[in-house]
Order: structure tokens, then C-alpha cells, then sequence
């Protein structure tokens, strides 16, 4: 018996050991350095009632908006949406050195500028402000961030002109600028974008100028909206036969050019062009789309019969009206 007990206490200890319960691994899950760090940043935000469960005493990685690595326990993703909080983004957030993703979302107290220290954050893979009231330029120095694949700085305050620098990352799949006030040129350097694939580009609403730079003629982007802007001049060249563009968004702007030769690519399933001064007639090659499901070519000086088949038709007049002289179905017989 006495033996018995003996071997059954050793085989608890044994399994205590080798299976320590989890109450007592997650009571050392939390990394030192990043709960220093996020208690700097709840500071920094003036202690708000929504990182109430940011308390000192607790594992940091059961903490509210933050996510901890399942292995390494470091903070990889900072998630913060929805609050009452006001301020400025903290510059301790560069402190989080395994950050991967960073989303400031949906504050509409948050003021003030991107801060630098963002930079040291050499492993950030998603880079989220939106719907913020923060303002000024988009700093430069986002394009040292060579990890990011996802940048979205949209429904901001955002001014001045969008930073060259943008096209050195090489991981970037998606760049959504849209909804500020940012004004200048697209620049030239988006048409040598360094990755494999470029990004999809979502440049709208704001006050772009100028001209579309040839150079994005070479890129094959898979997404380009770049509605509601002051942009100028012939685009066709951002089409053709080789691209494989799914969604193509241009209304709203001052483009003038002659649609009748434009070859569109195949894969083709948005085409969005109301609202510029494009001109000539509706190429035939539109019939053999067959992924098209949303056009909208009202509101040009467009003219000539619209070519009958594969989805022209089933188009409501609204996508055709407001042209110089567009006619047939399902527009009035010419
Ligand atoms: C932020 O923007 C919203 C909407 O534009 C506005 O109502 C609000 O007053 C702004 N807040 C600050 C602090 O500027
Ligand atoms: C880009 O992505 C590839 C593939 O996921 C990865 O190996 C590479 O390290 C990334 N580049 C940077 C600068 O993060
Ligand atoms: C096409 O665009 C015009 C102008 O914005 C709009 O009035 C019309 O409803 C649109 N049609 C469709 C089907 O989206």
C-alpha cells in the first residue's frame, strides 16, 4: 500500500511537470517588455474606460483589442475600434516590436499624425487608420515599412500629396488612400511597383489632378478606383488585352478620350465610367465580357448604336442616359 501511494504520488508530480496546468502557464504568458509598453500606450490615451481590462495585474495577453503569438506569447496584433477614446496615436505603439497587424478604426476623437516610431515595427504586415479625424500628409516614411501587404489610411483628414515612396513595398496588395483630401498627381513611381503582383489602388474621393501617369500602363492591376477626383485626359491605356483588371472605377473625374478602339480585358467584372467627357461609341468588344456585371457609361458624350449581346442589354437605361447621342436597346431605337 505504502508503496502504491508512493509511485502514485511520483506519477502526479511527474504529470505536473510535463502537463503544468493552464492556470499556471497563463499566469506567465504576458511578455514583460510589451506590457510595459501597452501600459505607456493606455497612459498615453488618457486611461479610457475601453482598455478598462488593461489592468496591470492581469495577463496582458487576455487583454481587450490586443492578441498575443500562440508560441512566442509577444503582442502581434493591436486592434482598436469603436471608442470614446480621443487623442493621438501613442508613439510607444513602435515599441511593440512583433506587432504584425496595427488597426486604429472608427475613432472619430483620434487627431493629430502618423507617428514615426511606426517604422521600427519591421515585421507589420497590416497598417489600418480609418475613419479617424487624424490629418496631415501621409508620411513618407510608411514606404520604409518593407513587411506591409495591407495599408489602408481611408475616411481620414488626410492633405497633401500621396508620397512616391509607396511603390518601394514590395509585399503591398492593397492601398486604400480613399475618402481624404489629398490632392497632386498620382505619382510615376505607381507604375513600378516592386512586388510580383501590383497592389489594387482605391484612390477615391479626394481632389486629384493631373494626368494618369503612362507608366501605370504597364502594371497589371487587379482593382483601380480612382472616383471622384479632378483627373484628366486619356486612360485607355490603363485597359487592354493583356491586363487582368476585375474592377475598374473612373467616374466622376475629367477624363476625355475616344472609347470606340479600347480593348477591355476578359476578366472585366466592374466598369464604372459616368460622369467624364469620354466620347466616340461603345466598342463592340463589350459584348464578349462575359464577367460583367456592373457597367455605367451615363453622363459622357458617347454616341452610336449600343452593340447588342452578351450583357449590354440586360443593363437598365440608367447605365447608358445622359450621352450625346447613344442609342438602341435599352435605350430608345436609334
Ligand atoms: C471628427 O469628424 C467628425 C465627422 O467629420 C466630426 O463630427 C467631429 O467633430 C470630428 N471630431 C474632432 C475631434 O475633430
Ligand atoms: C514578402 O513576402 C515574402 C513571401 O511571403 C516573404 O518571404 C518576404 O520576406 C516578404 N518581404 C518582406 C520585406 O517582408
Ligand atoms: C449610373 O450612374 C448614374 C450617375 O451617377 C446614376 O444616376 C445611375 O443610377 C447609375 N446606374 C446604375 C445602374 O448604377
Amino acid at each position: 500500500m505504502k508503496t502504491l501511494t508512493m509511485i502514485l504520488m511520483s506519477l502526479s508530480l511527474i504529470l505536473v511537470m510535463f502537463f503544468p496546468s493552464p492556470s499556471i502557464s497563463s499566469a506567465v504568458r504576458c511578455n514583460p517588455q510589451d506590457k510595459k509598453v501597452l501600459l505607456a500606450i493606455k497612459t498615453a490615451l488618457g486611461n479610457p474606460y475601453h482598455l478598462a481590462s488593461w489592468d496591470p495585474k492581469t495577463d496582458c495577453c487576455g487583454w481587450y483589442c490586443l492578441q498575443c503569438h500562440s508560441k512566442t506569447n509577444r503582442v502581434i496584433a493591436l486592434n482598436i475600434f469603436s471608442g470614446e477614446l480621443s487623442g493621438q496615436i501613442p508613439p510607444a505603439v513602435g515599441d511593440l516590436s512583433y506587432l504584425e497587424t496595427l488597426f486604429f478604426h472608427k475613432l472619430p476623437n483620434f487627431v493629430g499624425t502618423i507617428p514615426k516610431t511606426i517604422t521600427k515595427l519591421t515585421r507589420l504586415k497590416s497598417l489600418e487608420v480609418s475613419w479617424t479625424n487624424i490629418s496631415g500628409p501621409i508620411p513618407d516614411f510608411i514606404g520604409q515599412i518593407k513587411s506591409l501587404n495591407y495599408l489602408d489610411l481611408s475616411f481620414n483628414k488626410l492633405t497633401g500629396s500621396i508620397p512616391p515612396s509607396l511603390s518601394e513595398l514590395p509585399n503591398l496588395t492593397e492601398l486604400h488612400l480613399d475618402r481624404n483630401r489629398l490632392t497632386g498627381s498620382i505619382p510615376d513611381s505607381f507604375g513600378k511597383f516592386k512586388g510580383k503582383v501590383p497592389p489594387s489602388l482605391y484612390l477615391s474621393h479626394n481632389q486629384l489632378t493631373g494626368y494618369v501617369p503612362k507608366s501605370l500602363g504597364l502594371m497589371k492591376f487587379p482593382n483601380l478606383d480612382f472616383s471622384r477626383n479632378k483627373l484628366h485626359g486619356d486612360i485607355s491605356f490603363l485597359f487592354g488585352p493583356g491586363k487582368e483588371l476585375w474592377k475598374a472605377d473612373f467616374s466622376r473625374n475629367l477624363f476625355q478620350f475616344d472609347l470606340s478602339k479600347v480593348v477591355f480585358p476578359k476578366s472585366l467584372n466592374v466598369l464604372d465610367l459616368n460622369h467624364n467627357n469620354i466620347y466616340g461609341n461603345l466598342p463592340q468588344g463589350l459584348t464578349s465580357l462575359n464577367q460583367l456585371q456592373f457597367l455605367n457609361v451615363s453622363y459622357n458624350s458617347l454616341c452610336g448604336k449600343i452593340p447588342v449581346g452578351g450583357e449590354l442589354q440586360r443593363f437598365d437605361r440608367t447605365v447608358y442616359f445622359y450621352n450625346k447621342c447613344l442609342c438602341g436597346a435599352p435605350l430608345p431605337a436609334c
